[in-house]
């Protein structure tokens, strides 16, 4: 019997701006269709994985299901544009999202030392600091978006200060990832261009910040990623050239920041709707760690992964053939029925927690680390400060179907001064 499940639920932004993730349909097809082929007006087709146990088997075999084709689907216009690529720009970006092994592991080893928890541990007192000023800034009482006064502002912080990006340049930095990874949703594209233009002129944007940061790091190195970066080399001693030079910042920014973002929002606004959770969270701020864990596995900000099959495969009865693609699902994973205990319940306590909401295997999260330091500082020091805090509106959703999370958040609130 053909399952009755409409494909662009699962991938279409717009369906995603307007209800969010699709938990009724990842549910029915965990249980009826764990592969289900995916062919919409939207982009090229897909099979969609949902089991938590299917993603595990894929992410560890590299050699089979590969990342050369990149991270996400590829809509028309963006299929035309990667075959247009005159091997120079921005579109030309290598990164090491887009390589398998054993390219992948020599480029990921540039910095891969940088973000070991040990060395990561460095970044303490910064991102406690980070945390205190932007909760200090939402002064003793009042009303306001929390994405846009909280949620953005921290990992922007976080990141601008390994990538070596100066306050001034923050603001930046924030516009042209927003306006990366939202090009399908109309309130954050750029403004009067069409998609091609509009993508060329936020590369050369993109290009000229990070040559200014590569060309002072050079010059002045200092004991941050920015200077690891620009003066990186490969295996065999020769300098790391320059379009994976651009793309590993264009990765570590763009990877970490809307990702982070929408972690912190969306982990308040489960917050906020189990009212319990919060309070047990402000009572015992230490629990900030496990809550940190389950508002991954909650959030799920990666929405999916995409794979391309370099042979044919067969799984759960389905026959995928060489040279289709595949998209492993994380927010439904993170809610399968047969790892978690009560997968639909809110849990800050919850243990084990073996959510995939960073990946596993070959490309785990690179920076699963900062993002888990940064955010648990950030809801160390709210829940600390937290006296009242309560929905003040309707969150809406941003309309995009990878990096999935919170337009906006209005909040109510009212804090203690800090300690
Ligand atoms: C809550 C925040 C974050 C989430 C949910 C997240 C999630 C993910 C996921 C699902 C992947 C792909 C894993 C796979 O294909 O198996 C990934 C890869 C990656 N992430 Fe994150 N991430 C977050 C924050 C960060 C931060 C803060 C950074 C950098 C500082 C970062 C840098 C990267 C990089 C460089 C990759 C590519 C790794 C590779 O291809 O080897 N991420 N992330």
């Amino acid at each position: 019997m053909p399952i009755d499940v409409d494909p662009n639920d699962l991938i279409h932004p717009n369906n995603y701006g307007l209800a969010g993730q699709p938990h009724d349909t990842w549910t029915k097809l965990r249980a009826e269709a764990p592969v289900f082929y995916c062919d919409t007006d939207y982009c090229e087709p897909f099979y969609a994985i949902t089991r938590h146990a299917d993603i595990m088997d894929i992410s560890g075999k590299p050699g089979i299901f590969s990342n050369i084709e990149g991270p996400t689907v590829f809509t028309p216009a963006q299929r035309r544009m990667r075959e247009n690529r005159d091997g120079t720009g921005f579109g030309n970006m290598k990164t090491i999202i887009e390589m398998d092994p054993p390219k992948h592991r020599e480029f990921r080893k540039v910095a891969s030392g940088f973000f070991t928890p040990r060395n990561i541990h460095h970044l303490d007192d910064i991102v406690a600091e980070c945390a205190r000023e932007q909760v200090d800034k939402l002064g003793r009482e009042g009303e306001t978006d929390f994405v846009e006064a909280i949620a953005q502002r921290h990992p922007l912080r976080v990141l601008g200060t390994i990538l070596g990006v100066e306050r001034e340049d923050e603001d930046l930095m924030l516009r042209l990832t927003q306006e990366l990874f939202a090009s399908e949703d109309p309130d954050l594209q750029r403004a009067g261009e069409d998609r091609e233009a509009a993508s060329a002129s936020l590369g050369a944007d993109f290009m000229q910040l990070f040559t200014r940061i590569i060309q002072d790091r050079r010059a002045n190195p200092r004991d941050d990623l920015a200077s690891l970066l620009a003066n990186a080399k490969m295996e065999d001693g020769s300098p790391m050239g320059p379009i994976e030079t651009f793309g590993y910042f264009l990765i570590v920014f763009t990877a970490g920041h809307d990702t982070t973002r929408n972690a912190i929002s969306g982990g308040m606004q489960a917050l906020l709707e189990h009212p319990d959770q919060l309070a047990k969270l402000c009572a015992n701020p230490d629990l900030s760690k496990s809550a940190v864990e389950e508002i991954v596995r909650w959030t799920s900000p990666v929405n999916y992964m995409k794979r391309y099959l370099l042979e044919d495969v067969e799984l759960n009865g389905v026959q995928m053939r060489r040279g289709e693609q595949l998209a492993m699902f994380y927010g439904s994973a993170n809610r399968d029925e047969k790892v978690f205990d009560r997968p639909f319940e809110f849990d800050i306590t919850r243990h084990p927690n073996r959510h995939l909401g960073f990946g596993t295997g070959e490309h785990f999260c690179l920076g699963a680390h900062v993002a888990r330091l940064s955010s648990r500082a950030l809801f160390l020091e709210l829940a600390r400060r937290i006296e009242v805090m309560e929905p003040a509106g309707d969150p809406t959703h941003i309309a995009s179907s990878f990096v999935v999370g919170l337009k906006t958040l209005p909040i109510r609130y009212r804090l203690r001064p800090a300690a």
